[in-house]
């Protein structure tokens, strides 16, 4: 078991069989973010985990599949849009622009960037996951051997400080993936109002917005037919079983997506098939026969709800990009 500086539980092989004292041995350390987080949302009259917790290494894994289904479309859209606007791309910033990614898990899009903006001073990746930073950076550099590669690692949901050598230069941003649109709108306001903070008054921003369609297409691409987001969605008890020692019988949960039209979002969730109860670090949680973990949610928006969000955090609306079926978008904001 590897402790991190502040003696909290870090990276941990998986082991499958815990025993009591492996447990009790859980049970004694530090609680990891995880276990607050879980056993936080655990305790609520509305149980739930925040969707963070789903990227450990099968996690991520598993999403990579989730990328490659078929009824997934928004990686591939979101691609195409991209390719289609290749042309477009480098009238975005000036030529020593700084290109800012949040987020660096989106390699071949990064890329596709790389590739038409071929005079930028420098990319940025940020991400909270040192690993994931120093695996993009070796992919990047392997490919585009003479740009300068600055990775940053913070969480860009909060103040960043970028490094000193980009300073004054004008920022691009790439935010891809749709992953906006797990936020809360208030959330998503926010992040949208700090991006802009750190990128500052002469920025551009290019982000991923899902849009609204057929209820049944989107619920699809959350419950595809090979059960691979059952998986994903699955796995996180798989991960608390593993980390924290929890007992959760995974085989007695099930994976539901559903869609919430009032609010524009599919909400995950993880379904008890019978009543039972589960202990995670010394905490016994009840669960009623068809009570429901809350997982996550996935915004999805209309052209000028997107584009009324985005001015609200100080962007102002340059051009929006989709596809000929309009099943994704891609918005290109300036700072206001
Ligand atoms: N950002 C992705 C989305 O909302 C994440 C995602 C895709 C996801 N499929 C999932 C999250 C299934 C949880 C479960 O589209």
């Amino acid at each position: 078991m590897k402790l991190d500086v502040d003696g909290n539980l870090a990276e941990i092989e998986p082991s499958t069989a815990e025993s009591a004292t492996d447990a009790l041995r859980h049970a004694r350390e530090p609680l990891s973010e995880f276990a607050h987080a879980l056993i936080a949302g655990l305790s609520a009259r509305n149980k739930s985990v925040p969707c963070r917790f789903f990227y450990d290494a099968a996690g991520s894994a598993l999403f990579e599949r989730i990328t490659e289904l078929p009824e997934y479309y928004p990686t591939r859209t979101e691609m195409r849009i991209l390719q289609s606007r290749a042309g477009e791309i480098p009238s975005l910033a000036p030529s020593d622009a700084v290109l800012i990614e949040f987020g660096s898990g989106s390699s071949t899009k990064t890329e596709l960037l790389l590739e038409v903006m071929r005079d930028l001073y420098a990319y940025v990746p940020v991400d909270i996951s040192e690993a994931a930073l120093v695996d993009a950076e070796a992919r990047i550099k392997t490919r585009f051997a003479d740009l300068r590669v600055l990775p940053v690692a913070g969480d860009f949901s909060r103040p960043l400080r970028l490094p000193d050598e980009v300073a004054g230069k004008p920022k691009l941003g790439f935010f891809p993936g749709s992953t906006i649109g797990n936020l809360t709108d208030t959330e998503a306001a926010e992040l949208l109002a700090n991006m802009r903070r750190i990128l500052g008054a002469d920025s551009t921003l290019i982000i991923g917005a899902d849009l609204k369609k057929d209820v049944r297409r989107l619920i699809a691409a959350y419950d595809d037919a090979a059960g691979v987001t059952a998986k994903f969605n699955l796995n996180l008890l798989h991960r608390a079983n593993r980390e924290l020692g929890a007992d959760f019988n995974v085989d007695a949960f099930r994976h539901l997506a559903t869609y919430d039209v009032r609010h524009g979002r599919i909400d995950m969730h993880l379904v008890s098939r019978d009543e039972q109860t589960v202990q995670v670090l010394g905490h016994r949680f009840r669960f009623a026969a068809g009570e429901r973990i809350h997982t996550e949610h996935s915004h999805k928006y209309d052209i000028d709800g997107f584009q009324a969000l985005a001015e609200r955090a100080g962007w102002r609306p340059q051009a929006v990009w989709t596809d000929p079926e309009r099943l994704f978008s891609v918005h290109v904001l300036r700072a206001g």
